[in-house]
């Protein structure tokens, strides 16, 4: 790769709980690339609003949290103004404010370059919504990741029983339903495939079996242009 050339970057965008963070990490580590869980920023972003009693319709205030976040992403720890907050911004009350502020165009603005700075050689994994759309539209690999609601919601729940908190399944489904239509219907940077993106429905596959068909792609896209 040239100096001025870009490292490559595999965006993975799609709903909640559709594996995403999962396959990207697993991806970025058969590759040995970084990667980018542009989620976690949105999620911070709203934990220092809980924290700081920020209101979450105050636009200009939600944007100048997101652009003052002292972040420190450390061997798969997470810490905010130096606490380790890995697990708190896990929590549903947190994903759904997430996904609230999420609808502020200044947040996205002042969450971007922040994301692009993950950018670097050998390369980049990154997960969210509107990575293959607006973060990384260049990206050469661009996977729209699905998985229908029922089974993301089983996932969910699995996932939080694993770790201990209780979860009820309907009431997942519900939450999950509302912050999608949230995520798709918004008119800044919605949840949609990019149109050069490959679609990799995950409702009946193995985590192994999805991140073999990301990296089938990345290779079958390697290859064409050797
Ligand atoms: O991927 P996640 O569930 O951790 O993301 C939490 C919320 O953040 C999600 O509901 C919408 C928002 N988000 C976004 O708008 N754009 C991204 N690139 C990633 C997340």
């Amino acid at each position: 790769m040239s100096p001025t050339e870009k490292a490559p970057v595999i965006a993975i965008d799609g709903p909640t709980a559709s594996g995403k963070g999962t396959i990207a990490q697993r991806v970025a580590q058969a590759l040995g690339w970084s990667v980018l869980d542009s989620g976690s920023l949105y999620r911070l972003t709203a934990l220092a609003c809980l924290d700081d009693g920020v209101d979450p319709a105050d636009e200009a205030a939600v944007a100048q949290a997101a652009r003052g976040l002292d972040v420190r992403f450390d061997g798969g720890r997470i810490f905010l103004s130096e606490q380790d907050v890995t697990e708190r911004i896990r929590a549903e009350v947190v994903g759904n404010l997430a996904s609230q502020v999420a609808v502020l165009g200044d947040v996205r603005k002042a969450l971007l370059d922040r994301q692009r700075a993950f950018r670097r050689a050998p390369g980049l994994v990154a997960d969210g919504r509107d990575m293959g759309t607006v973060v990384f539209p260049d990206a050469p690999l661009k996977v729209f990741l699905v998985a229908d609601v029922a089974a993301r919601a089983q996932r969910r729940c699995k996932q939080l029983k694993e770790k201990g908190i209780s979860a009820n399944l309907a009431s997942l489904m519900q939450d999950m339903e509302e912050r999608d239509a949230r995520d798709r219907t918004r008119s800044n940077a919605p949840l949609v495939a990019a149109p050069d993106a490959h679609t990799v429905d995950s409702s009946n596959l193995s985590i192994d079996a999805t991140v073999n068909a990301v990296l089938g792609l990345w290779s079958k896209l390697v290859s064409s242009k050797a």
